[in-house]
């Protein structure tokens, strides 16, 4: 049988990603033991399961190594890969946001100084307000720039907000909401049809439901 194969990002979202394909009844037990393995298959329900680094899952699934996956909105924003987006988690909340320190006063005099991984988020945003910028590319650690006097602002995922809130900085402007999508590889969902749709429909179920929880929680 051909194989389904199934990109999730690896760490915290990923488990819980995989918690919900589990529920929706594809289940693949082995990828709970404790070990370094990457790959993990159900040769029953005709499935693989891979761990990727969470950035990478879009590259994987637009170039067909994975049918489907699960990549956050903040990734399919700035890479614009060519795949189809099927369905809003709602899982892996967040948001975009512009943050500076506390004392920041902006000068329209000179290009803004702004340090981030999401470049294509951060000139598509100044673009649209007319603002002149000077992107500074980091790969982590984004708050430091600040603080250091590498950049005037950032423009970072904000989750619970502690990262800011701890090195003396807040949120500015919210740019854009974030969650994980389940997308999947063009070709692959033409040919493999019926069980990437059976795929949407069972985690669409789950959506659905921790949803309803939720609201009963409140
Ligand atoms: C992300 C982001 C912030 C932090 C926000 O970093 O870049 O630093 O999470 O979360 P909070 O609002 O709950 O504090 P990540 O852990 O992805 O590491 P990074 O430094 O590599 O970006």
């Amino acid at each position: 049988m051909d194989m389904l194969n199934i990109a999730l990002p690896k760490g915290r979202l990923g488990e819980k990603v995989y918690s919900m394909f589990e529920a929706a009844g594809f289940e693949c037990p082995a990828i709970k033991q404790e070990n370094r393995k990457l790959t993990f298959e159900n040769d029953s329900l005709g499935i693989r399961f891979f761990w990727v680094k969470p950035s990478d899952v879009s590259i994987y699934v637009e170039r067909g190594a994975a049918d489907i996956g699960v990549a956050g909105k903040d990734i399919l924003l700035e890479y614009k890969p060519d795949v189809y987006e099927l369905l809003d988690l709602d899982m892996g909340k967040c948001k975009v946001a512009v943050a500076a320190p506390k004392d920041f006063r902006d000068n329209p005099k000179r290009a803004l100084k702004v340090a981030t991984k999401f470049g294509n988020i951060a000139k598509a945003h100044y673009a649209s307000v007319g603002r002149e910028i000077d992107i500074i590319h980091l790969n982590g650690s984004i708050e430091l720039a600040p603080i250091l006097g590498l950049s005037d602002v950032i423009v970072d995922i904000v989750e619970t907000g502690r990262t800011l809130r701890e090195n003396g900085l807040e949120v500015i402007e919210d740019i854009v909401r974030i969650s994980a999508r389940l997308v999947a590889n063009k070709s692959s969902y033409k040919f493999k049809t019926d069980m990437i749709d059976r795929i949407i429909e069972g985690l669409a179920k789950e959506v659905a439901l921790a949803s309803k929880t939720k609201k009963e929680q409140i």
